[in-house]
């Protein structure tokens, strides 16, 4: 994958030898429930993810530049139905837990919008949360997607509870609509 700088992170590649640091946050039952995933109970689990990553191609690793550490992940994954709401792409993105709050996710969701409608051309972006999960929400309203609709019931997650998602688009036209303003001047 195209290797992506911010200011205080690379987004890069998967590798198997993350497989330490993914475990690492994604074992907690604070980060992959929020987003629909199980906790990782070991780290040949995490190994198996990230080689589903490479394989697949569309999820970045957020390198930390100060530690050097992966500290989360953001993808731009393959559209699947959500009611009538037509889309290109996904954002999906977690973070590890102790990094929550210093804006380091607005910040990568910034650079990864921008390579979606400038690199690979892409017509509409889309993003949800469930209804509980309003750092997920503070991070999409902070990005610029405008609110679509609750698609009910929509997701069947790991632990059988069924639940809503609230989605959101950008469009290619908001995108330019927002650049011309600034708001994605890197
Ligand atoms: C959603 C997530 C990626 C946000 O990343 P982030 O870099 O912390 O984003 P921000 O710094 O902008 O913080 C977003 C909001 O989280 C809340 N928040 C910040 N620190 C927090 C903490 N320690 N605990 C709980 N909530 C916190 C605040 O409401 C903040 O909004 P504000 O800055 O407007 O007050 C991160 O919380 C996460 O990985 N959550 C678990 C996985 C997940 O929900 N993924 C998305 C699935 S749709």
């Amino acid at each position: 994958m195209e290797q992506i700088q911010t200011k205080r992170l690379i987004l890069r590649s998967w590798t198997e030898s993350d497989a330490e640091d993914l475990y690492r946050y994604a074992s907690s039952d604070k980060v992959g429930p929020m987003a629909g995933w199980k906790p990782h109970g070991n780290i040949e689990e995490s190994r198996d993810i990230i080689r589903m990553f490479i394989r697949d191609g569309n999820v970045w690793a957020l390198q930390e530049k100060e530690s050097g550490r992966v500290i989360g992940s953001i993808g731009l994954h393959d559209s699947s139905p959500k009611g009538d709401i037509v889309y290109d792409r996904e954002l999906g993105y977690v973070l590890a837990e102790e990094k929550w709050g210093q804006g380091l996710m607005p910040e990568a969701v910034r650079a990864v919008i921008g390579y979606a409608f400038e690199t690979m051309r892409i017509n509409s972006l889309a993003v949800s949360h469930f209804p509980f999960n309003r750092q997920s929400q503070k991070v999409i309203e902070k990005s610029g997607f405008r609110y679509q609709k609750r698609i009910e019931k929509s997701w069947k997650r790991f632990d059988g509870e069924t639940l809503d998602e609230e989605v959101y688009l950008m469009t290619a036209d908001d995108y330019a609509e927002q650049k011309k303003k600034g708001f994605f001047c890197r």
